[in-house]
Order: C-alpha cells, then sequence, then structure tokens
C-alpha cells in the first residue's frame, strides 16, 4: 500500500473548473493535486464548441445563468472577467473569433485551450493524477483524506468540481452531489439542460422527412425566450434555439415556436393573394420557408386549399396562427446522454459566493456545474468554470 500524500489542496475533477483553481492556487504558492479518473484532462473542454470550444462570451453576465439565485454568480463574474480569459488566451498566443453574439471560438483546435491549461499547471507546479479512482472521502479536524485507486491523498482543503451528469459516456458521474450530500449540502433538483428535443409520437412518422431543414425562429417556454435557428433532426427538433429553450422545458410544457420571427405573415399573406391568388399556398411559402418546409406548413395548417385565393380571411389566419403561434409539445429530451450541462446542483445559499467554500465545512469548496449555475449556450458555462475555479483557487 502506497504512504499518503500530504497536499495543501486536493482537486477532484480536471475538467474546465478544476484546472483553472489548480492553476491559480498554484501560483499562489500551495502544493495542489488534481485526481480524475479519465484518461487525460479538460476531455469536455476537447469536444466543445463542435471541436472549436466557445471558450467564453464576452458579454456574460449572472442575467444568462438559471439558477435559485442567478445573482450569485456576480461576484465571481465580475472577480474573473471574461476579458481576462480572453487576455491568457491572446497571450498563449491561440487565435479566436467571434462567431456571434460575443460568442469567441478558437480558430483552431479546442485542444489549444486544453494546452494553455495543462501547460499553467505545469508551471503552477500542479501534480495531475489521471486514471485514477476516488474511492471515497472522509473529513475530521486536521483536513480531507481521499482514498483512491492510487493510494491516500490528504489536504487540508477539498475542492470539488466533478462537473454535472451529462454524457456519461464521456466520464460524467453523480460523484459530486454525492460528496455534497455527504457533507450536509442541499442539491437542487438536477435535470438535462441545453438538449435536443425529441418529436412527440404523433409527429414521428410525418415529421422526421423534414430532418436538415434549418430556420430562424423565435421560441419561447415558461421564463425563456430566444431568437436562435432551429434545426430539425430525424428524432426531433434541435438547433440553438431549441437547446436554449430545453433548459426552460418541463415535461408536459408547449414550446410556441415564431416561425418567421419580425415577419408580418398576415400582411404578406393577403398581399400575395391580392397578387397572385392563383399560386398554390405552398409556393408563396416557399419564399419564406425552405420547400420542404413550406409544404409541411400548408398541409398542416392550409387545409386542402389548392391556390391562395381559395383561403378565406379565417383560413388565412389559422395559417398564419400556425406559423407565427406553432405549438410543439416534445415527446421528451435527448437526456444525459447528449444534454450539454446539467440544470441545478449543489445550492448556492451552501457557499460563500466570493470564495465557493461551504458555508458549514471550512476548506470545502464546490466549483463548475456541480453548482446550481447553468448557463445559456454560448460561452456561459465555460465562463462560469473559469471565474468560479478562479474565485476558489485565489481564496484558498
Ligand atoms: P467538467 O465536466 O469539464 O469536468 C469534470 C471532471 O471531473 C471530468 O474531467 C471528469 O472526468 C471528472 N470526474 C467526474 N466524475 C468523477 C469521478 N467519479 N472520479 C474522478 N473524476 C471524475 N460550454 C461552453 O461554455 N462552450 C461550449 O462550446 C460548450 N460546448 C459543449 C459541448 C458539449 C458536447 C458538452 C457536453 C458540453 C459543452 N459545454 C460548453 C459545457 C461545458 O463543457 C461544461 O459546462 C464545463 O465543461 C463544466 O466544467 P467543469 O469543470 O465543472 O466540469
Amino acid at each position: 500500500m502506497a504512504h499518503t500524500k500530504n497536499f495543501d489542496v486536493i482537486i477532484l475533477g480536471a475538467g474546465a473548473a478544476g484546472m483553472m483553481c489548480a492553476i491559480e492556487a498554484g501560483r499562489r504558492g500551495k502544493s495542489v493535486v488534481i485526481l480524475d479518473h479519465a484518461k487525460a484532462a479538460g476531455d469536455k473542454i476537447r469536444i466543445s464548441g463542435g471541436g472549436h470550444c466557445n471558450f467564453t462570451n464576452v458579454h456574460c453576465t449572472s442575467k444568462n445563468f438559471l439558477s435559485e439565485n442567478p445573482a450569485f454568480a456576480i461576484s465571481a463574474l465580475k472577480a474573473y472577467t471574461p476579458q481576462e480569459f480572453v487576455e491568457w488566451v491572446r497571450r498563449s498566443r491561440i487565435s479566436f473569433h467571434e462567431k456571434t453574439r460575443g460568442q469567441l471560438f478558437c480558430d483552431g483546435s479546442a485542444t489549444e485551450v486544453i494546452w494553455m491549461m495543462t501547460s499553467a499547471m505545469a508551471e503552477a507546479g500542479v501534480t495531475l493524477m489521471l486514471n485514477t479512482k476516488i474511492e471515497f472521502v472522509t473529513h475530521n479536524d486536521s483536513g480531507f483524506s481521499v482514498e483512491t485507486s492510487e493510494g491516500v491523498f490528504d489536504a487540508k482543503q477539498l475542492v470539488v468540481a466533478t462537473g454535472g451528469k451529462s454524457i456519461p459516456k464521456m466520464g460524467a458521474t453523480g460523484l459530486g452531489y454525492d460528496l455534497a450530500r455527504q457533507f450536509g449540502h442541499r442539491i437542487t433538483d438536477t435535470r438535462p439542460a441545453l438538449v435536443p428535443f425529441t418529436w412527440p409520437a404523433n409527429m414521428i412518422e410525418t415529421w422526421t422527412e423534414l430532418s436538415g431543414v434549418s430556420m430562424p425562429v423565435t421560441a419561447i417556454c415558461g421564463a425563456g425566450k430566444f431568437n436562435e435557428a432551429l434545426l430539425m433532426t430525424h428524432r426531433g427538433m434541435s438547433g440553438p434555439a431549441m437547446l436554449q429553450i430545453s433548459s426552460y422545458w418541463r415535461e408536459g410544457d408547449a414550446v410556441e415556436i415564431d416561425l418567421a420571427p419580425g415577419r408580418d405573415m398576415a400582411a404578406f399573406l393577403k398581399t400575395e393573394r391580392s397578387a397572385r391568388g392563383k399560386s398554390a399556398p405552398a409556393n408563396i411559402l416557399s419564399e419564406v420557408f425552405p420547400k420542404r418546409f413550406a409544404q409541411k406548413l400548408t398541409e398542416t395548417f392550409a387545409g386542402d386549399a389548392v391556390r391562395l385565393a381559395d383561403m378565406g380571411n379565417a383560413a388565412l389566419e389559422g395559417l398564419v396562427n400556425g406559423i407565427k403561434k406553432f405549438t410543439f409539445l416534445p415527446g421528451g429530451t435527448e437526456g444525459y446522454r447528449t444534454a450539454e450541462v446539467t440544470l441545478g446542483g449543489v445550492a448556492t445559499d451552501g457557499l460563500n459566493q466570493k470564495t465557493m467554500e461551504s458555508k458549514s465545512v471550512p476548506g470545502l469548496y464546490f466549483i463548475g456545474e456541480v453548482v446550481d449555475m447553468t448557463g445559456h449556450l454560448g460561452g456561459h458555462n465555460f465562463q462560469w468554470a473559469w471565474s468560479s475555479g478562479a474565485a476558489a483557487g485565489r481564496s484558498i
């Protein structure tokens, strides 16, 4: 049996938040070990942003988060800003671009961000232990003890950065939640978020044929409202609009979709009816929508009208309503298998918002996705990982 190894800080999880915390604590002269059961650090960074890592959003504020208390994020986001991370990326000579709405992506591979972080960890003297299975954690007056497949590690401070439950195939586990419970922390309900919807039974047969169709929409559900792209897939509705709104959706809810945002479809169709009444409704609609989708809309909302002129005002209104207030009742979601994040987590009222330290167990910290702080799509989740990781790392 190997000897117990002593460090100032043990970090569980070598993901975005854990690495950031390790770097900041290491730079402050702390001896840090980071333990992970994965073969490599930062696996989710590697696959993020379609392989280009949307590493932050320059407009990120607490308004971009869902949580029992989104304002909890304010201190950490102000203390470690998107600009600070961007400066680091620049200094590391990683080229990047703004895709849209403040979303910054690497021009090259997401692995450049992993390289930037693992190099900084090495410089800061952090010990990275991969392929390390965590068996259990105990706590006494002198600190924390973590029993692992590679021996026992002791430290005064323990940082839990094990992420959420999304994509179990990549090593996501509920360890962080289990530890939070073990130390008496409350967990808010967890569920998959930023996740595609599946077709309900009554749409499976007829709507899968639209797979690949994409268009800008406005999607509304509960308190969420997003102007983004919708993408039809074989399995359901996806694309940024649906991923975003999925974080607000609950089983049984309808998602209301404006399929022609910013467009007065009633005025458009009435003008067309006067000017080109002999045209088929689908032909007129194909000036606004992809052809296949225009056909589907007419089948669904224009009855058997052959010409636009056959449609009276009430029928036209029905079609306009179908387009402007399309009601989608999802069958469900793809679940944790493909969800980008986990909604909910360690309740923020048990943590110090400046340091992420437990209010009840001194020396214990929770950072990153395991905390009840879930960002919108577009770089906000990584920014939370960087900011919460830095908050803990700088205060340890
Ligand atoms: P993260 O999941 O990164 O790290 C947790 C670490 O803990 C992992 O290394 C894991 O192996 C380890 N671990 C877990 N359980 C363990 C156990 N029992 N024992 C030992 N180790 C354990 N966000 C964004 O802002 N921009 C983007 O472009 C994307 N893109 C994206 C794509 C896809 C496909 C996904 C799934 C997610 C994204 N995200 C994203 C979200 C982003 O990846 C996520 O919010 C952060 O990685 C969270 O960072 P954490 O460090 O908290 O967890």
